[in-house]
């Protein structure tokens, strides 16, 4: 028997997504020790999670099934965004609402727009189901073409469309009038606010008033707590217990809800270290604009593309590798000659900085 017969053509021949690798394999790869990897390639916060989120985890009851109903989660969610409990769905990172929102709904054979180049779980969730994917080029200063993204969803029936704001990995806005304009011509939109807390930019006000907008948020980035797989989802009512309905019942963990509860419970000390990764962002960006050779976009995230015009992006990358530095590259044409730095801490981006600029004078 060929068990890849067995298996649903689509996902039989996938192309799957690239991940990161964890840092004992970067540490092999660079053959240091782990605690020498400058891990620079996942978007993660350098200060780790809260005191207060460790310490809840300790105590929290491992033995015992997670509310279905997230009800601590969700409320606690409410007074952090303001908005009440039924407008609120959690998931094991923004990556499962993703998927849950293809699963509610795309079906094999329908279109999906994806404004290239951004975040490639949009890309990879709807090869999973079986969509095809109507590319609309991001324009020269990767802003998302909406009269593009109109029209692409009238000609193939498109329903869904993503909106990473900021996007990854350019870093820019999506500005609030072209979300109502996606909204107005009956699109759902996903508006993925991985980074809100960076810029403080947000569509979560219109929530209330458009049945059709999804905000996607995220405790990975801000509350550095990547490793436990939380996020969640801001939306309707009604499209909320239809998440709830299809989601497995005990999708988030334990430990990952008392972390949850426990960081929107220790919100200055979180924000505080987002404002000094904003500011050490600023920082890197005039290091690298002082670079030749470097062209860094403005970031509104945690994290600056940098383009390279000397064809030697490759080369770059590979010597930050093998001296354990690891940023992130990107398989695509429109990025070949870039990749995505993360902003780690000072001493971090400082070696970055120092390798990049000996690679470019052709030092070793
Ligand atoms: C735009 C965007 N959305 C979602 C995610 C994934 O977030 P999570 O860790 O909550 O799955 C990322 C992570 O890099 C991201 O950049």
């Amino acid at each position: 028997m060929d068990i890849n017969s067995l298996v649903q053509p689509h996902l039989a021949r996938i192309k799957t997504y690239t991940p990161v690798d964890p840092p004992e394999i970067l540490a092999k790869r660079a053959g240091i020790p782990e605690d020498q990897v400058i891990k620079l390639n996942g978007n993660e916060n350098q200060y780790g999670p809260s005191p207060k989120a460790v310490a809840a985890i300790a105590n929290a009851a491992l033995h015992v099934y997670p509310d279905p109903a997230q009800r601590s989660i969700r409320s606690a969610l409410a007074e952090y965004t303001g908005l009440g409990v039924e407008h609120i769905v959690a998931g094991a990172g923004s990556d499962e609402l993703i998927d849950l929102l293809f699963r509610l709904f795309v079906s094999i054979g329908d279109t999906v727009i994806d404004s290239d180049p951004t975040f490639g779980m949009y890309d990879f969730g709807a090869r999973l189901a079986g969509a095809n994917i109507a590319l609309v080029p991001r324009d020269d200063r990767f802003d998302v073409d909406i009269v593009g993204v109109v029209s692409a969803a009238r000609e193939h029936d498109a329903k869904l469309v993503f909106i990473a704001s900021p996007n990854n990995p350019t870093g820019n806005l999506t500005p609030e009038n072209d979300v109502r304009e996606l909204l107005s011509a009956g699109l759902i939109v996903v508006v993925d606010e991985a980074y809100y807390e960076f810029c403080g930019v947000t569509m979560a006000g219109l929530v209330p008033e458009f049945e059709n907008l999804v905000v996607l948020r995220t405790m990975s980035k801000w509350a550095g707590l990547a490793g436990l797989r939380i996020g969640y989802g801001l939306m309707s009512p009604t499209l909320a217990q239809r998440i709830m309905d299809i989601k497995s019942p005990y999708n988030v963990n334990i430990a990952a809800e008392a972390a949850l509860v426990a960081s929107l419970g220790d919100t200055e000390e979180l924000l505080g270290r987002v404002q000094k990764i904003v500011v050490e962002r600023d920082r890197v960006m005039e290091l690298l604009e002082a670079t030749s050779g470097v062209i860094p976009w403005p970031s509104s995230g945690n994290f600056i593309l940098c383009r390279f015009d000397s064809g030697r992006t490759g080369e770059i990358y590979d010597g930050l590798a093998a001296r354990g530095i690891f940023v992130r590259r990107f398989s695509t044409e429109r990025l070949h000659d870039t990749f995505r730095i993360s902003i780690g801490s000072p001493p971090q981006n400082d070696a970055l900085i120092a390798t990049m600029r000996s690679l470019l004078e052709g030092g070793s």
